[in-house]
């Protein structure tokens, strides 16, 4: 090996100290434009290429600048290095490969004319490395108690030195509250919204529901491809419930909505009961229950009473219960008389009592004809099956001539049988 090398090298020096210029003719050779510089990402392939003109005779090589190392020598390769190539066209462009870049191929390459003096020129061979995070120093999700504080931490490594960023994923502001417990005292406090945040550490004090979410981490370098990670942050805390209206009025015959807003995390059993029986209220042909999530922590609960009876009118309670606790509120439900009120149906203010009629708003397109009001009370048992589910919204008109129709549409069903019956008295008959 190390013979090999000798030799080599005194090939070249023979070829440094004896330049063939008898071949030259009348011209020195030169080079005709400069070395690109190379930044090239790891693992990539690297071709410098050095321009030439009147070689002649004279030999090209290449010489990595910082250890010295002979790469190529005209048309061979001296390296060991086994991803080291060269090529050239005519006598005028001269290439050295470089396959599958690895960091120790980073430097100065030299390209040299065995002239005397020798001439040469210089390209730079920058290996870059896109941002990679560092699974070890990098957080994952987190759970934290409403007023609690969480350190997330995202080391990202790379070349150049990635820079490390934090966003939320819905777009809102991240909250910064300083000082972080445990940093140094009589320290300022003071808080700031930015919609994004600079550094490896990204630390939320007193953190609020609002603050819930997923956060991105993105480290960039300006090495394609940039990467993220996103960090759930899950913020606890009992169940709060918002009722907006806690009286409500409506008329018997009509269908009235209550409704209740539970925020809680984690997600809470939310549920309607009415006093004093206190019996679970569920979906049926009396009642529809809902729950309309609003946000990841936040149901707006919705019970609706179908055809309002006298023994619908209490209290109802909404309740919800997580790991954390529960809560209940209550919302009086009254009578009103129902034809008076109607004309200023929908909801308004009552000069009287102040209070919010119905957040009943199934009724809000309420130009019920007066005619409507003379079935109220007495629509259940009359209505025909198919109309059933919808008592109270659209009620049916009962009179003559409906009733007259029912008997036109009862008559073939109770003629069927006696026609069926018929045949089979024929069959019987001729057996
Ligand atoms: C290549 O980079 C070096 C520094 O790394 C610089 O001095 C030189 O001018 C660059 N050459 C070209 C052709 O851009």
């Amino acid at each position: 090996m190390v013979d090999r090398q000798k030799a080599l090298l005194m090939v070249l020096l023979a070829l440094l100290i004896y330049p063939n210029d008898i071949f030259g003719g009348a011209f020195q050779p030169e080079f005709s434009g400069p070395i690109t510089n190379l930044t090239v990402p790891l693992g990539r392939d690297a071709t410098f290429t050095c321009l030439v003109k009147h070689l002649g005779g004279y030999r090209v090589g290449w010489v990595k600048a910082d250890t010295k190392a002979i790469q190529a020598i005209h048309d061979h390769v001296i390296t060991h290095n086994k991803r080291v190539t060269v090529s050239h066209s005519d006598h005028s462009m001269w290439n050295l490969h470089i396959k599958g870049v690895q960091k120790e191929d980073g430097g100065l390459y030299m390209c040299q004319i065995n002239t005397d003096p020798m001439k040469s020129q210089t390209g730079m061979l920058s290996i870059v490395v896109p941002p990679d995070f560092d699974p070890d120093a990098t957080s994952s999700d987190m759970m934290v108690g409403e007023g609690g504080q969480v350190k997330l931490t995202c080391r990202a490594r790379g070349v150049p030195e990635p820079r490390v960023s934090w966003r939320r994923e819905d777009g809102r502001n991240i909250i910064i509250r300083e000082p972080f417990a445990g940093s140094a005292p009589n320290q300022k406090s003071h808080v700031s919204s930015v919609t994004e945040f600079l550094g490896e550490e990204l630390k939320l004090t007193k953190i609020s529901r609002n603050e819930m979410g997923v956060y991105l981490c993105i480290a960039s370098n300006g090495v394609p491809p940039a990467v993220s990670k996103r960090i759930y942050i899950n913020v606890h805390f009992p169940p709060v419930i918002h009722v907006p209206n806690q009286l409500v009025g409506a008329p018997l015959g009509t269908d009235v909505v209550l409704e209740c807003f539970v925020e809680a995390s984690p997600m809470s059993i939310n549920y309607w009961v009415k006093d004093p029986k206190g019996a679970m209220i569920i979906t049926s042909v009396r009642y529809d229950v809902q729950a309309v999530p609003k946000s990841p922590f936040e149901v707006r609960m919705i019970l609706t009473i179908r055809n309002l009876q006298k023994h619908d009118v209490g209290t109802y309670k909404c309740a919800a219960k997580n790991s954390l606790g529960e809560v209940e509120s209550n919302i009086r439900l009254y009578e009103i008389s129902g034809p008076t009120k109607t004309q200023t149906w929908p909801p308004f203010y009552d000069e009287e009592d102040e209070v919010v009629y119905g957040s009943a708003e199934v009724d809000k397109a309420d130009n019920r004809p007066p005619t409507d009001n003379t079935v109220y009370g007495r629509v259940g048992p009359l209505v025909t099956p198919s109309s059933a589910i919808r008592i109270g919204k659209k009620r049916p008109m009962i009179n003559a001539n409906s009733a007259a129709d029912a008997h036109r549409r009862w008559l073939p069903v109770v003629l069927s049988p006696l026609v069926s019956l018929t045949i089979v008295c024929r069959r019987w008959w001729w057996w």
